[in-house]
């Protein structure tokens, strides 16, 4: 029977271009928690020490006062401080509970070192939110 951790990554879009092998090493760098309403999982200026992918629930991203935007299932969030070790751009909240997938700094590296494609759809996701922290920014 198929490990119920790599079925689980195989359901989540990030991980979907994975074989059963590399999603079997990614089962080995992952834990799932579970976060209560209200929580900050990334706080604006902090540091930064994990990367998330939502299982399941909502969260709100601010930046400054300004809302960025929402993440839900299949999202992922935290990449930024984790790559070039600044601060956490943007406060991320959850606003219902949630699961996440959670990989610590070293954890994501690892992923991202052994999986080019993971790499890619995280290096396009953070064009977009560059995209969006720039608005309203002189060019
Ligand atoms: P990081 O800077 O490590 O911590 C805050 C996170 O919020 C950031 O990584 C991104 O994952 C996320 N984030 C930043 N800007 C946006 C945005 N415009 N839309 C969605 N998520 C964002």
């Amino acid at each position: 029977m198929a490990d119920p951790r790599v079925k689980l990554l195989k359901s989540i879009p990030l991980f979907a271009a994975c074989d059963d092998k590399q999603l079997a090493f990614i089962s080995t760098q992952v834990d799932e928690v579970d976060f209560d309403t209200g929580r900050d999982l990334c706080r604006e200026g902090g540091s930064g020490g994990e990367f998330f992918v939502i299982l399941s629930g909502t969260a709100e991203v601010r930046r400054q006062g300004r809302r960025l935007g929402e993440l839900t299932a299949g999202d992922f969030f935290g990449e930024i401080a984790l790559l070039d070790g600044g601060p956490r751009t943007a406060t991320v909240t959850a606003v219902s509970p949630m699961k996440c997938v959670v990989l610590s700094r070293g954890q994501f590296h690892n992923v991202i070192r052994q999986n080019a494609l993971i790499a890619v759809s995280v290096l396009e996701t953070l064009g977009e939110r560059l995209r969006t922290l720039l608005v309203g920014q002189p060019t």
